[in-house]
């Protein structure tokens, strides 16, 4: 049977450090769905729609990366695409205790599901969406953390004087 995988998150934006653990994702497993939680933060600095159009148009050329949205529990998505593994990226001891607690929480409300975590890149473990927010909208350089497309937008935002430390 073919493994499905899940990549769940906010992606508020996509940071380089979360395509890097795509593509060791779509490496690993048939097929890897990334899916952007509807409504994490009341005012996210994307819309739905933009990341939806962001992380489509980053993973065009890899034909086993799919782009969905979600919202209620995780593990309820995972079971209506009838998918096996949830996949989580460490980047830091401070990860770990949240990470622990909702893999372990997932398993209690579905034991057929496994959390699988894999480490980035080491040049990407320092970074988050809300560290890149904070220094883009203070005038730092964030070249190289983050695709091209999200470094554009971030300026396309800040130039239309969006108030990008969300
Ligand atoms: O990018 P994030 O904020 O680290 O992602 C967190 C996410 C989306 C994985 C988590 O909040 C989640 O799974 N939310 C869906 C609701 C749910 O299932 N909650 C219980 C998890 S134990």
């Amino acid at each position: 049977m073919a493994t499905l995988a899940v990549y769940p998150g906010s992606f508020d934006p996509l940071t380089n450090g979360h395509v890097d653990i795509i593509l060791r994702g779509a490496r690993l497993f048939d097929r890897i769905v990334v899916a952007i939680l509807v409504n994490a933060e009341k005012s996210p600095l994307f819309s739905m729609d933009e990341r939806v159009e962001i992380a489509r148009a980053v993973f065009r050329d890899q034909p086993n990366v799919e782009i969905d949205t979600f919202d209620g529990l995780l593990v309820d998505y995972l079971a209506r695409r009838q998918a096996q593994v949830i996949v989580r990226g460490l980047r830091a001891i401070s990860d770990f205790e949240f990470e622990f607690q909702m893999a372990l929480m997932n398993r209690r409300l579905n034991a057929q599901i496994e959390t699988i975590f894999m480490m980035p890149a080491e040049q990407y473990t320092y970074i988050s969406s809300r560290l890149i927010k904070e220094v883009f909208s203070l005038g730092g350089r964030v070249h190289g953390l983050v695709p091209e497309l999200v470094e554009a937008r971030l300026q396309d935002k800040l130039n239309r004087g969006a108030k990008v430390n969300a």
